[in-house]
């Protein structure tokens, strides 16, 4: 029904591709052999982006985003009623305890209560601090490859290649691979190239509300992963709306092998009509690429990068495309089960599934090329000698199992027997860890 509707605006629109109603171009690229019109809502700051062919017989490529702040909700609202300092101070599992014996409709078999997406969620905050420098910002990094506190809050990356892409809260790129910095290259020189004031060295935590940044993924189960920057208003200008940033990162879907992960970047800047992002929002300028590295690109200059080399749309969405045909043939080549979970008041099923199926994706990625177990990511839980810790097999070679996935179950437990036990049948490898 979707691809019928696309077709019939495309048949009164010939040449570029029209965008779906409720969406904005906010590109054109050329991919898979045809031209195609990148459409995002920009209405919200979780709005999907649709990929439109020009050419007919291609199907429209529609990716979901999600928007999630890192603080939706004070602490007030969170420890189940029963107070953050008694929660942490407890010598019990007083939370899990909750969940399992404190509600109105304890089930009749069990006598216990019915564990909801809903109450799990509000026993503890999400992630709102990775650790490493809270005061880090502009060029230097809340976390860092040379530094004991990793500060990592996320990661991508493929199947083959042995280290991930990492992130901190304020989308630095923890392993210091050389990636744009949002704030000290990105942004900054932006500003300058649209007029507006530098931003000096200590005003970022004047420019951006970092009390207010939110991630999301693009396209999931693609781990494509998505930031969102608010900025705090200006004294240089007298709009009163608001202005965010957007950043995407794309991981190269397959690196065959090489060692270190490339990721495409894409940056956007909104500005809304409203307070908080609240529209009508539309694009200021135009996107900026980034293939892996920062001299990919520059928001200010051309005698860096000649402007026909510099990464561009047809770069980056090219990979996202790649990145979904990738996972798709992937997932389907395991020959999983799959789940249509009903809604229930307190649990959203598909949300279940999105997040077991990211989950496999994510156990996937985090082995280093292709099949050896990492227990962690770089910087910190990363480091080989964690990885041989018993937990990271179990629990993946069962996971596998129960979902059907069993070339992945295969190749998990083949390395295990390979690479971390004895002809005598015991272990190869000492530690005790636990399970996150
Ligand atoms: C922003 O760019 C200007 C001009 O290059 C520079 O003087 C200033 O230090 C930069 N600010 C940051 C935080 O990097
Ligand atoms: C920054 O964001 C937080 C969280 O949304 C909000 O409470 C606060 O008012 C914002 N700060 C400013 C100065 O707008
Ligand atoms: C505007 O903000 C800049 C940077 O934060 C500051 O240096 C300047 O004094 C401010 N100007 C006024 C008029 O408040
Ligand atoms: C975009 O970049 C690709 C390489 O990724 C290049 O082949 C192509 O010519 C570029 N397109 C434009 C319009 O510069
Ligand atoms: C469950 O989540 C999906 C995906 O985010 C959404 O489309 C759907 O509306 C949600 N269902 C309910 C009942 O909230």
């Amino acid at each position: 029904m979707f691809s019928l509707l696309l077709r019939l605006v495309l048949a009164r629109a010939p040449g570029a591709a029209a965008c779906p109603s409720g969406t904005t171009r906010v590109d054109t690229f050329a991919a898979e052999g045809t031209l195609w019109s990148a459409c995002e809502d920009l209405q919200t700051p979780g709005g999907g982006l649709t990929l439109v062919p020009a050419a007919d017989g291609v199907e429209a490529v529609h990716l979901p985003k999600t928007y999630e702040p890192y603080a939706p909700k004070p602490d007030s609202e969170y420890y189940l009623g029963l107070g953050k300092r008694r929660v942490l101070d407890a010598k019990w599992d007083m939370l899990g305890d909750a969940l399992l014996h404190s509600c109105d409709g304890a089930t009749r078999t069990s006598g216990l209560c019915e564990v909801t997406w809903a109450r799990v969620e509000s026993a503890i905050p999400v992630m709102r601090y990775s650790r490493g420098n809270r005061q880090a910002s502009g060029n230097n990094m809340m976390c860092s490859p040379y530094s004991p506190e990793s500060g990592v809050r996320t990661f991508t990356g493929s199947r083959s290649a042995s280290v991930d892409a990492t992130f901190s809260d304020h989308a630095d790129d923890c392993t210091d691979n050389g990636f744009p910095r949002p704030q000290g290259y990105v942004m900054n020189l932006t500003a300058i190239a649209n007029g507006e004031p530098p931003i000096p060295p200590d005003g970022w935590f004047k420019y951006v509300n970092f009390s207010a940044m939110a991630e999301g993924l693009l396209g999931q189960p693609s781990p494509n992963l998505v930031f969102y920057f608010p900025l705090l208003p200006q004294n240089f200008s007298a709009y009163g709306g608001s202005r965010y940033w957007t950043m995407v990162a794309s991981p190269r879907p397959d690196m065959q092998g090489g060692r270190e992960q490339d990721v495409w970047f894409r940056f956007q800047q909104l500005r809304c009509s409203g307070a908080r992002l609240a529209p009508p929002c539309e694009l200021v300028g135009t996107p900026q690429y980034y293939d892996t590295y920062w001299f990919s690109n520059s928001p200010i200059t051309d005698r860096w990068i000649r402007p026909e080399l510099k990464a561009n749309a047809s770069g980056f969405y090219g990979n996202l495309l790649a990145v979904k045909r990738y996972w798709d043939r992937e997932l389907a080549a395991e020959g999983m089960m799959a789940l249509s979970l009903p809604d229930t008041a307190g649990t959203n099923g598909s949300w279940l599934t999105d997040q077991a199926l990211f989950s496999m994706v994510r156990s996937m990625i985090s082995r280093d090329d292709t099949w050896h177990p990492r227990y962690g990511v770089l910087p910190g839980y990363g480091v080989s000698l964690q990885d041989g810790f018993q937990d990271t097999f179990t629990s993946t070679a069962t996971a596998a199992l129960e979902w059907g996935m069993f070339p992945y179950a295969r190749g998990v437990i083949d390395n295990w027997l390979r690479y971390y036990t004895r002809d005598n049948g015991m272990i190869t490898y000492r530690a005790e860890m636990s399970s996150r």
